[in-house]
Formats: structure tokens, C-alpha cells, sequence
């Protein structure tokens, strides 16, 4: 979202809400949630905060910056199955105003009448589903056993990774960065193709690398462009791993 007035689009009915994203599905870029928030302020419409990839960061000193206006926040969700390395799946939902939440979704059938006693947190009443597994077991093992430093210290290796990625890419010059790095996903491009065959050779790197079995990598369109992408979160991976990964990217290129 563009937070600039200029940028306000006509609207034709009420909006009422607001998702700012932090850490966006196809580049990890984040939205200027301030600015965002106070338009929301202004306007009265509710803002959520879509921190299911990036909210995490916020655990890095120097990644404060990720979380500047979340106490503008009405919602926020974080998904430790993103970023945390708890396996999928395990969301978290920041409510300001839990009794809203709870007024939405509550609906009491008769046979379980005596099961909502008052006081009692029951989790069916602030969400769709009834029964639900023990997720939180699985979180509460991984963050036990990382510990806080040991998640920082995971994280902080991620974007080091990354960062490493992207220069390798920079060296390159039948490729280029398509969106800069700010957390672990990096988006880049093979520029040494024909201007009208740019799209097609990026996606061919991609579907050729994928059947062979030797990595995996995802691709994306950044403004209107194909563009390929790696995304770094799992904790066995080394930098061993990503220099191969390269390897073989470089590799499929030169073949085309
Ligand atoms: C920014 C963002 N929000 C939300 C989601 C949805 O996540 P999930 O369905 O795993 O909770 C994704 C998934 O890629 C995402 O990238």
C-alpha cells in the first residue's frame, strides 16, 4: 500500500480494513506501517499486520526496524512455521481486542454447554475450527531447545546467507538482482537472453533445476518480470549447500 494521499484510490464503498504486510510473499519487502497506520487511525479501518514471514526478524536487535507502528497494530500474525523453524503448522495471532474477537466467532453448541465455563480460555470461541491439535508442544520443544539466542543466532546466519547469495549474483553479470535483500528470501534474474526471452529463459533455469532433483528454487513475478528466488529458513541449510545451489544455477544458465 502507497500511503501518500495522492495515492488514495476513489472508493465506491467503505473500506474497513487494512493488511500491511511485513516480509511479502514474493520478496520480503515490507510496507511502511506508520504511515499506514495513521491513515488507518484517520479513517477508522482496522489494521492487521501480516508478519507471517518477516515479524520474526523483530527477535535481531538490529532488526527492530521490522516492528516500528505495531502498536498501532489492531492484529498481527506471526507463523513460526515461517521463520522459527517450528515444522508446519503453527500460526500466532496478536488480538488488541480479544472480546471482539471472541463476540465474532463464538457459537456454543448444546452438548458442550458445560465445557465453557467462564474464566476458561476456550480456543473454539475465538477462531473457526472446534477441536484443534497440540501445537503449541512442538514450538515449545524447538524454542526450548534453540533457546532465544540460538534462534537469533539461526537467524542471523540466514541473512548472512543471503547477503552472501547476493553477492555472488552482483559478480555475475549475466544476472541481477530483482529486488534488494532485507531479510532470507533473495529474488534475482538471468539478464543474457534475448530481451523477449528474459521470462521464458527464467522460468526454464527454474523448471530444469527442479526436475533434475539437485536443488529446488521457486520463481516469481516482480513487477510484471520472472524472476527466480531462493528462500533460506531451514536450519540444516549450509553455506555449502547454497554455493552448490549456485553452482548449478550458473551451470543450467550456461547451457540455455
Ligand atoms: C506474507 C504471507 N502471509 C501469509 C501467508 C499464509 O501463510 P499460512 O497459510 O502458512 O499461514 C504467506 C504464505 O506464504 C505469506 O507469505
Amino acid at each position: 500500500m502507497a500511503p501518500d494521499d495522492r495515492a488514495r484510490p476513489a472508493r465506491s464503498f467503505p473500506a474497513v480494513a487494512v493488511v500491511a504486510t511485513v516480509g511479502t510473499t514474493s520478496s520480503a519487502s515490507v510496507d511502511p506501517i506508520p504511515e499506514i497506520a495513521k491513515i488507518c487511525r484517520e479513517e477508522k479501518m482496522w489494521l492487521h499486520i501480516d508478519g507471517a514471514y518477516g515479524g520474526a526478524f523483530t527477535m535481531m536487535p538490529e532488526y527492530k526496524w521490522v516492528s516500528r507502528g505495531w502498536e498501532m497494530a489492531d492484529s498481527i500474525v506471526v507463523n513460526p512455521h515461517k521463520t522459527l523453524f517450528v515444522p508446519l503448522d503453527f500460526s500466532v495471532l496478536y488480538v488488541r481486542d480479544l472480546e471482539r474477537l471472541r463476540r465474532v466467532f463464538t457459537l456454543v453448541p448444546e452438548v458442550l454447554r458445560g465445557d465453557t465455563i467462564e474464566g476458561e480460555k476456550n480456543y473454539m470461541d475465538y477462531g473457526i475450527q472446534l477441536g484443534r491439535r497440540f501445537r503449541a508442544l512442538k514450538a515449545w520443544v524447538i524454542w526450548r531447545s534453540l533457546g532465544r539466542e540460538g534462534i537469533v543466532e539461526r537467524l542471523r546466519e540466514q541473512i548472512r546467507l543471503a547477503n552472501l547469495l547476493a553477492s555472488w549474483i552482483k559478480k555475475d553479470n549475466r544476472f541481477e538482482l530483482a529486488a534488494p535483500v532485507s531479510m532470507g528470501v533473495v529474488c534475482f534474474r538471468f539478464v543474457r537472453a534475448d530481451k523477449d526471452e528474459i521470462d521464458r529463459s527464467n522460468s526454464e533455469i527454474v523448471e530444469r533445476i527442479n526436475s533434475s532433483g539437485r536443488a529446488y528454487l521457486t520463481q516469481t513475478k516482480l513487477r510484471g518480470r520472472t524472476v527466480m528466488r531462493i528462500g533460506l529458513g531451514n536450519v540444516l541449510t549450509m553455506e555449502e549447500h547454497l554455493r552448490k545451489a549456485w553452482e548449478i544455477i550458473q551451470e543450467t544458465a550456461s547451457k540455455l
